[in-house]
């Protein structure tokens, strides 16, 4: 499905950015793992591997590693945007500036960034798939996520508007929408103090009516589909895997 397709990943320290870089190796593909920590990266011990610690929000650095990556590959065919940071359930008079350009930064600019670079390569072979990670939260909020909600409501619209835009150049971008899932990262959208493994169960699990978190390779799984050619006419979709969180 993704054979020799080159391939760039961003998150891929994180839980589903792990799951997602195994699941594309494993079918054929070229990846280049971008993240700021680079303990997981550097244990996967694959030729067609390769990562670069980089802060996504440093422009000229995001932009020097797409120019690397078309120069030693010839072609970049896929970018899955798995980069993200939570918020602390927070009331909104307690949330300052800092936070809220720290998150909308990363989970919305960071992307911005990556997809422009993007882009400006996949334009060349007049084909690309792009896969951001949002968050079912775009669509279904809870109270003190404010920041974190409207990051990732910005990034399913430029998503959207990116897809319509590229088209004519064979290119697609799509959203993949998680439920809360099994990852470092569920346990920092807790209240600061609160019991994190009595709220991933009594808010989290229990609010997904298939009655289970969702687990990375399921995450990974959908990314799988959405940069293959298997999904040649899906662009500007959302696809929710939530088990169900997002009715
Ligand atoms: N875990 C959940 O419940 C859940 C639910 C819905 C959506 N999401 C989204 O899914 C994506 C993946 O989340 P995850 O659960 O794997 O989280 P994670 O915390 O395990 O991984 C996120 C990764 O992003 C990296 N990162 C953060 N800031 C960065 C920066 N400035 N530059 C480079 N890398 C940076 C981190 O180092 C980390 O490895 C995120 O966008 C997240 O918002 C997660």
């Amino acid at each position: 499905m993704v054979e020799n397709k080159v391939i760039v990943v961003t998150g891929a320290g994180g839980g589903m950015g792990e799951a997602i870089v195994k699941t594309l190796l494993t079918n054929g593909a070229v990846v280049v793992g971008l993240d700021i920590a680079d303990d997981k990266m550097k244990l996967i011990d694959n030729e067609r591997f390769s990562y670069e610690t980089i802060n996504l929000l440093h422009e000229q650095d995001v932009n020097e590693v797409f120019a690397n990556v078309y120069e030693k590959h010839g072609q970049i065919d896929g970018l899955v945007n798995a980069a993200g940071i939570a918020q602390n359930s927070t009331s909104i008079e307690d949330v300052t500036l800092d936070q809220w350009n720290k998150i909308n930064g990363i989970n919305s600019t960071a992307v911005f960034l990556t997809c422009r670079e993007a882009t400006r390569y996949m334009k060349k072979k007049k084909s690309g798939s792009i896969v951001n990670i949002v968050s079912v939260a775009a669509v279904r909020p809870r109270p003190g996520l404010q920041a974190y909600v409207a990051s990732k409501g910005a990034a399913e619209m430029f998503t959207k508007a990116l897809a319509l835009e590229v088209a004519p150049f064979g290119i697609r971008s799509n959203v993949l929408h998680p439920g809360p899932a099994e990852t470092a990262m569920l346990g920092q959208f807790s209240k600061i103090g609160e019991d994190v493994d009595a709220t991933k169960e009594e808010v989290f699990r229990q609010s997904v009516p298939l009655g289970s978190l969702i687990e990375p390779q399921d995450i990974a799984e959908g990314v799988l589909y959405l940069v293959s050619d298997n999904s040649k006419i899906v662009t500007g979709a959302s696809l929710n895997i939530d088990g169900g969180r997002g009715i």
